[in-house]
């Protein structure tokens, strides 16, 4: 079933034809776009061409290799523009700050149609995906000045306690290194790209593994944008690069959306780890609960969203699915036949949900997956499941999955579901209590008892409990974040701005030369910091 799911050169609409190989070699350090002429990565797009005779490997484009050389020359120029907190950047009105932003998303908004392109061609996402990720980013971007002019009035006042007045306002850290996953290569890296510059961060951003080649039509905004050295762009190997910046111990903020293992090696490098702010999202086991009472149908149709969406590439899926084994023949049918209704095939196909994987090597990886649940014990219990075809693995239902599978523990970042049938309760709530990670969980059933329980015996446990819904991000305004290995700090629209900055007190004992001292300061506009003015 298989073997024609890539298509021809001719038979991808031309609206979707890529066109040139993108041969992208600028990056962006001080305010100058580079040109470079080392060494470069070539981008494989997970859209094979079906030639004819087999499937041709899909090279769309280069990216630079750059080295501990130009990483460390963005890191220089992040550092002069913040300039120990004195730079223009840094010390720039918040209402100033804003402008620089607004006019950005405003760029940003006219590479929508080349961006969306790109996100389907170099990782698969679908299309209507492809276009809420975009639209999503913009919304958090206009959402972030929304709610930093909120902050900045709240931040407006003088309080006074035992004697002390004082005015509290949010200042930056220093240097941020931005760095973003794969799956959500464009939100997720600029859902902490956006706060870390607004709040007067600079910032040294390094696009994901794969999703890189969208940037470059962002490239100019950045640099038209924002004064120089504030934002640097940087491509390359993680290794090549990222260590060096953190050897240097100059920066401050590290925010970085991936796996734990990755995050804990990158941190270590930091010579004062003290003085390194996280703001992490990592891996992420997320389970669905089926109670016995729960509503088939609708538990059928969250946790195949749940667990496929994106083709199971969210670090919010449902990764692992507990059934109680009274209705977990029904559930199984019903899961399964769901499964058999997504449609498969290329990004910009109408109703596509199943798309080829970005990661080489990933179907391998998966159906050693399956093989070694297999060997210990389940079946695949959907048709196809498991079938690949190079960069194509057809989504895999394992049924009965236990804890000697790797499948049951291992985070699989892909369309493989692990469904492991229950007795009692305290099953899952130990797996739930001895798993490595606490994201998220999503818990169905109609019992507000039960349910009531259970989220007390859970709460302590993950981020966020879901009840009768798949887990998930949204919306951006509620906080996100993680236990364990799953993350460090959380994340919504106002919680960002708070994670990428720290509040400075502004204090003086209330007695009458002290009071004018302030008053005159505001009333000149003496000072950036200390002042009493609205931001519409
Ligand atoms: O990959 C992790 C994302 O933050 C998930 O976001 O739940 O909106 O897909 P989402």
């Amino acid at each position: 079933m298989l073997e024609n799911i890539f298509p021809s050169l001719q038979q991808i609409p031309e609206q979707w034809q890529l066109g040139s190989f993108r041969e992208q070699r600028e990056y962006l350090i001080n305010g100058e776009l580079q040109i470079w002429n080392g060494p470069m990565n070539e981008v494989i797009s997970p859209v094979t061409i079906n030639n004819g005779n087999g499937n041709e490997k899909n090279s769309i484009g280069c990216t630079p290799l750059l080295t501990e050389k130009e990483a460390l020359q963005a890191l220089d120029a992040a550092v002069l523009a913040y300039k120990n907190g004195t730079g223009e950047w840094p010390t720039m009105s918040i209402i100033d700050r804003i402008a620089h932003v607004a006019a950005f998303l405003v760029e940003m908004k006219k590479h929508r149609t080349e961006v969306v392109k790109l996100l389907m061609w170099e990782i698969g996402k679908n299309l209507p995906d492809s276009e809420k990720e975009f639209d999503r980013t913009c919304i958090y971007i206009e959402e972030t000045i929304v709610q930093l002019k909120s902050l900045d009035h709240n931040n407006s006042t003088f309080e006074n306690e035992e004697g002390i007045i004082a005015q509290i306002r949010r200042v930056p850290l220093g240097v941020a290194l931005c760095m973003g996953p794969y799956n959500y290569p464009l939100n997720e890296t600029f859902t902490t790209l956006i706060p870390a510059l607004i709040m007067g961060n600079t910032v040294v951003f390094k696009p994901a593994k794969y999703g890189v080649l969208f940037v470059q039509p962002l490239l100019a905004a950045f640099n038209n944008c924002f004064p120089k050295g504030v934002i640097n762009i940087i491509y390359g190997r993680g290794k090549d690069t990222v260590g060096a910046l953190m050897e240097t111990g100059k920066i401050d903020v590290f925010a970085f959306i991936g796996t734990n293992k990755g995050a804990s090696k990158i941190k270590k490098m930091h010579p004062k780890p003290h003085r390194l702010r996280g703001v992490l999202g990592l891996d992420a086991k997320n389970p669905a609960i089926i109670l016995p009472d729960a509503d088939i149908e609708n538990a059928v149709s969250e946790a195949v969203a749940g667990a496929l969406s994106f083709n199971g590439q969210r670090c919010t899926a449902l990764k692992i699915i507990f059934v109680h084994e009274s209705i977990a023949q029904d559930f199984n049918q019903k899961f399964v036949a769901a499964v058999g209704n997504l449609k498969i095939g290329m990004p910009w196909e109408d109703g596509v949900k199943i798309t080829p994987l970005p990661e080489p090597g990933k179907a391998a990886y998966l159906t050693d997956l399956v093989d070694d649940a297999k060997e210990f014990g389940a079946a695949i219990i959907n048709e196809n499941g498991g079938a690949t075809n190079d960069t194509f693995f057809y989504p895999a239902v394992l049924y009965p999955v236990n804890d000697k599978m790797k499948i049951y523990s291992e985070e699989q970042f892909g369309p493989v579901v692990p469904i492991v049938p229950y007795k009692n309760l305290e099953e899952v709530i130990d797996y739930v209590v001895q798993s490595d990670f606490g994201q998220q969980l999503s818990i169905f059933g109609k019992d507000p008892e039960t349910i009531g329980h259970l989220i007390d015996d859970l709460a302590n446990q993950v981020g966020r409990i879901n009840i009768n819904s798949q887990c998930q991000r949204g919306p951006d305004s509620y906080p996100f974040n993680g236990r364990k290995d799953s993350a460090e700090g959380t994340l919504s629209v106002a919680d960002a701005l708070r994670a990428f900055s720290i509040r400075v007190l502004i204090a003086t004992k209330d007695n009458t030369a002290n009071k004018a001292i302030v008053q005159t300061i505001v009333k000149e506009n003496h000072s950036n910091y200390l002042r009493l003015d609205y931001i519409f």
